[in-house]
């Protein structure tokens, strides 16, 4: 029986999953609330916001959605998944109890201590000057951490006590992640290549996907505020069997586990990012839901049809399923508003979407546009996912830069070493 299917979010990561949903055999009809322009091929956009569930949950009753996909992590912290399927709807992610693994990063520390995943050493703090004084006791460089949901711009790496000093009196004082920073992790800075590990999970069986690569600060070379990431490769080939297998073992099961045992079981997509330190893999944060850009990459490899994948898992038959995937390689740029993560313009028009998609293997993915008087333009700090799937990671890279450079707006900015540490690290 063909599907109607709702996809919920209207970024980068929504166009990708979108792209691909709409390549399904069992598809009847997509939509996509809210979407955003550069999906308006692939489905029926609805005006409908991400975090708005009771409007979601009226529009899919009555429009008697078969399968519900969410991709970001707002809605599963609100607990999208539990009223749909109060509602006999059938919905792809993790409950709102398990969606905070990601939700909280207070409480995703202390279920890894409890249950020893290897993490970085860590401190929950309330208030400023006890956070203060953890951070002069322990000394610099120091991580600063608002526990709650910001967009992935809460985290500060600080090379001096005063940067860490400062970062808090911006969380307490001038709140300037709300009620997400009003409980703050400070924790033991991790030294390391960072990869971005994806889980498929039904409660029963897990699948891991192949490793991915995001870069997260704004310029090349680690430098620069954190961002939501300016770019992805995957697969990432410098991994070995056995760090696949420790992470496998010490991270990815341990967790699904623990989070059984606290009644939380974890159904959907769980996405550690891990740093590959000389001390084995240590988890950096968990995420709910498929990264951004991981899955603009992802969505450009994956062979099997993600309709039955969600399918599967709904169904606690991931176990069953054989995932497929391309060979070769993918990468996907970041094109960005400049200023980015902090204040950037927008309404600036973009040209050479057409053009860099003539390029074969190269798939222009929307994240922050819209249409104005007629003409694409600029919307949001990051605008546009320039993906390329290629025989090798050397030739995806080329091409997506290729790619990258018939594009353009006012403010254009974007990493020149995206997939650059990866290849010096396999050859
Ligand atoms: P998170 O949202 O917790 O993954 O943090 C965002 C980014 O900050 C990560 O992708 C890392 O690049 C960096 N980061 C987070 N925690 C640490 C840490 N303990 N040590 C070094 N870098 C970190
Ligand atoms: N790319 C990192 C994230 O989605 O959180």
């Amino acid at each position: 029986m063909k599907k109607k299917v709702l996809l919920v979010g209207g970024g980068g990561r929504e166009h990708a999953l979108a792209w691909k949903l709409a390549q399904s055999p069992l598809l009847e009809k997509l939509y996509i609330a809210p979407g955003n322009v550069g999906m308006k091929n692939l489905g029926e956009l609805v005006p409908i916001k991400a975090n708005d569930i009771k409007g979601l949950l009226v529009f899919a009753l009555e429009k008697k959605i078969d399968l519900t996909f969410v991709g970001p992590d707002e809605p599963l912290a609100l607990g999208i998944v539990d009223e749909f399927q109060k509602a006999g709807l059938r919905i792809f992610g993790p409950s709102r109890a398990a969606a905070e693994i990601e939700a909280s990063k207070a409480f995703s520390k202390e279920l890894m201590a409890k249950y020893n995943i290897p993490t970085a050493q860590f401190k929950v703090f309330t208030e400023l000057e006890p956070a203060k004084a953890y951070v002069r006791e322990m000394g610099a460089p120091i991580v600063v951490k608002a526990s709650g949901l910001a967009l992935g711009k809460g985290v500060f790496v600080c090379n001096t006590t005063n940067e860490a000093e400062a970062a808090l009196e911006e969380m307490f004082v001038n709140k300037i992640f709300g009620a997400a920073g009003t409980e703050v992790v400070i924790e033991e800075f991790l030294d390391g290549p960072e990869i971005s590990i994806h889980v498929l999970s039904d409660g029963i069986s897990h699948y891991l996907l192949p490793i991915a690569q995001d870069h997260k600060t704004v310029f090349e070379g680690g430098k620069g505020p954190n961002t939501g990431g300016m770019g992805t490769i995957a697969p990432v080939q410098w991994v070995t069997k056995e760090q696949l297998t420790d992470i496998e073992e010490r991270i990815v099961k341990p967790t699904l586990a623990a989070l059984k045992k606290e009644g939380r079981e974890f159904c959907g997509l769980l996405f550690p990012g891990i740093m590959m330190t000389a001390k084995g893999p240590k988890v950096l944060e968990f995420n709910a839901r498929f990264g951004d850009p991981e899955t603009e990459s992802y969505m450009r490899l994956l062979k099997t049809d993600l309709v039955e994948i969600a399918e599967a898992c709904i169904d606690k038959r991931l176990g069953s399923l054989n995932i497929e995937w391309e060979s070769g390689a993918a990468c996907c740029i970041i094109l960005a508003s400049a200023g980015y993560p902090s204040a950037f313009n927008k309404g600036k028009e973009i040209t050479g979407i057409e053009n860099a998609e003539k390029i074969p293997g190269v798939v222009v993915f929307q994240a922050g546009t819209e249409m104005k008087d007629g003409k694409l333009v600029t919307n949001g700090g990051r605008v546009l996912a320039v993906t390329a799937h290629e025989g090798s990671l050397e030739l995806a890279r080329l091409t997506a830069y290729q790619a990258v450079d018939k594009i353009n707006f006012l403010g254009k900015t974007f990493r020149t070493d995206i997939g650059k540490g990866s290849l010096k690290l396999v050859s």
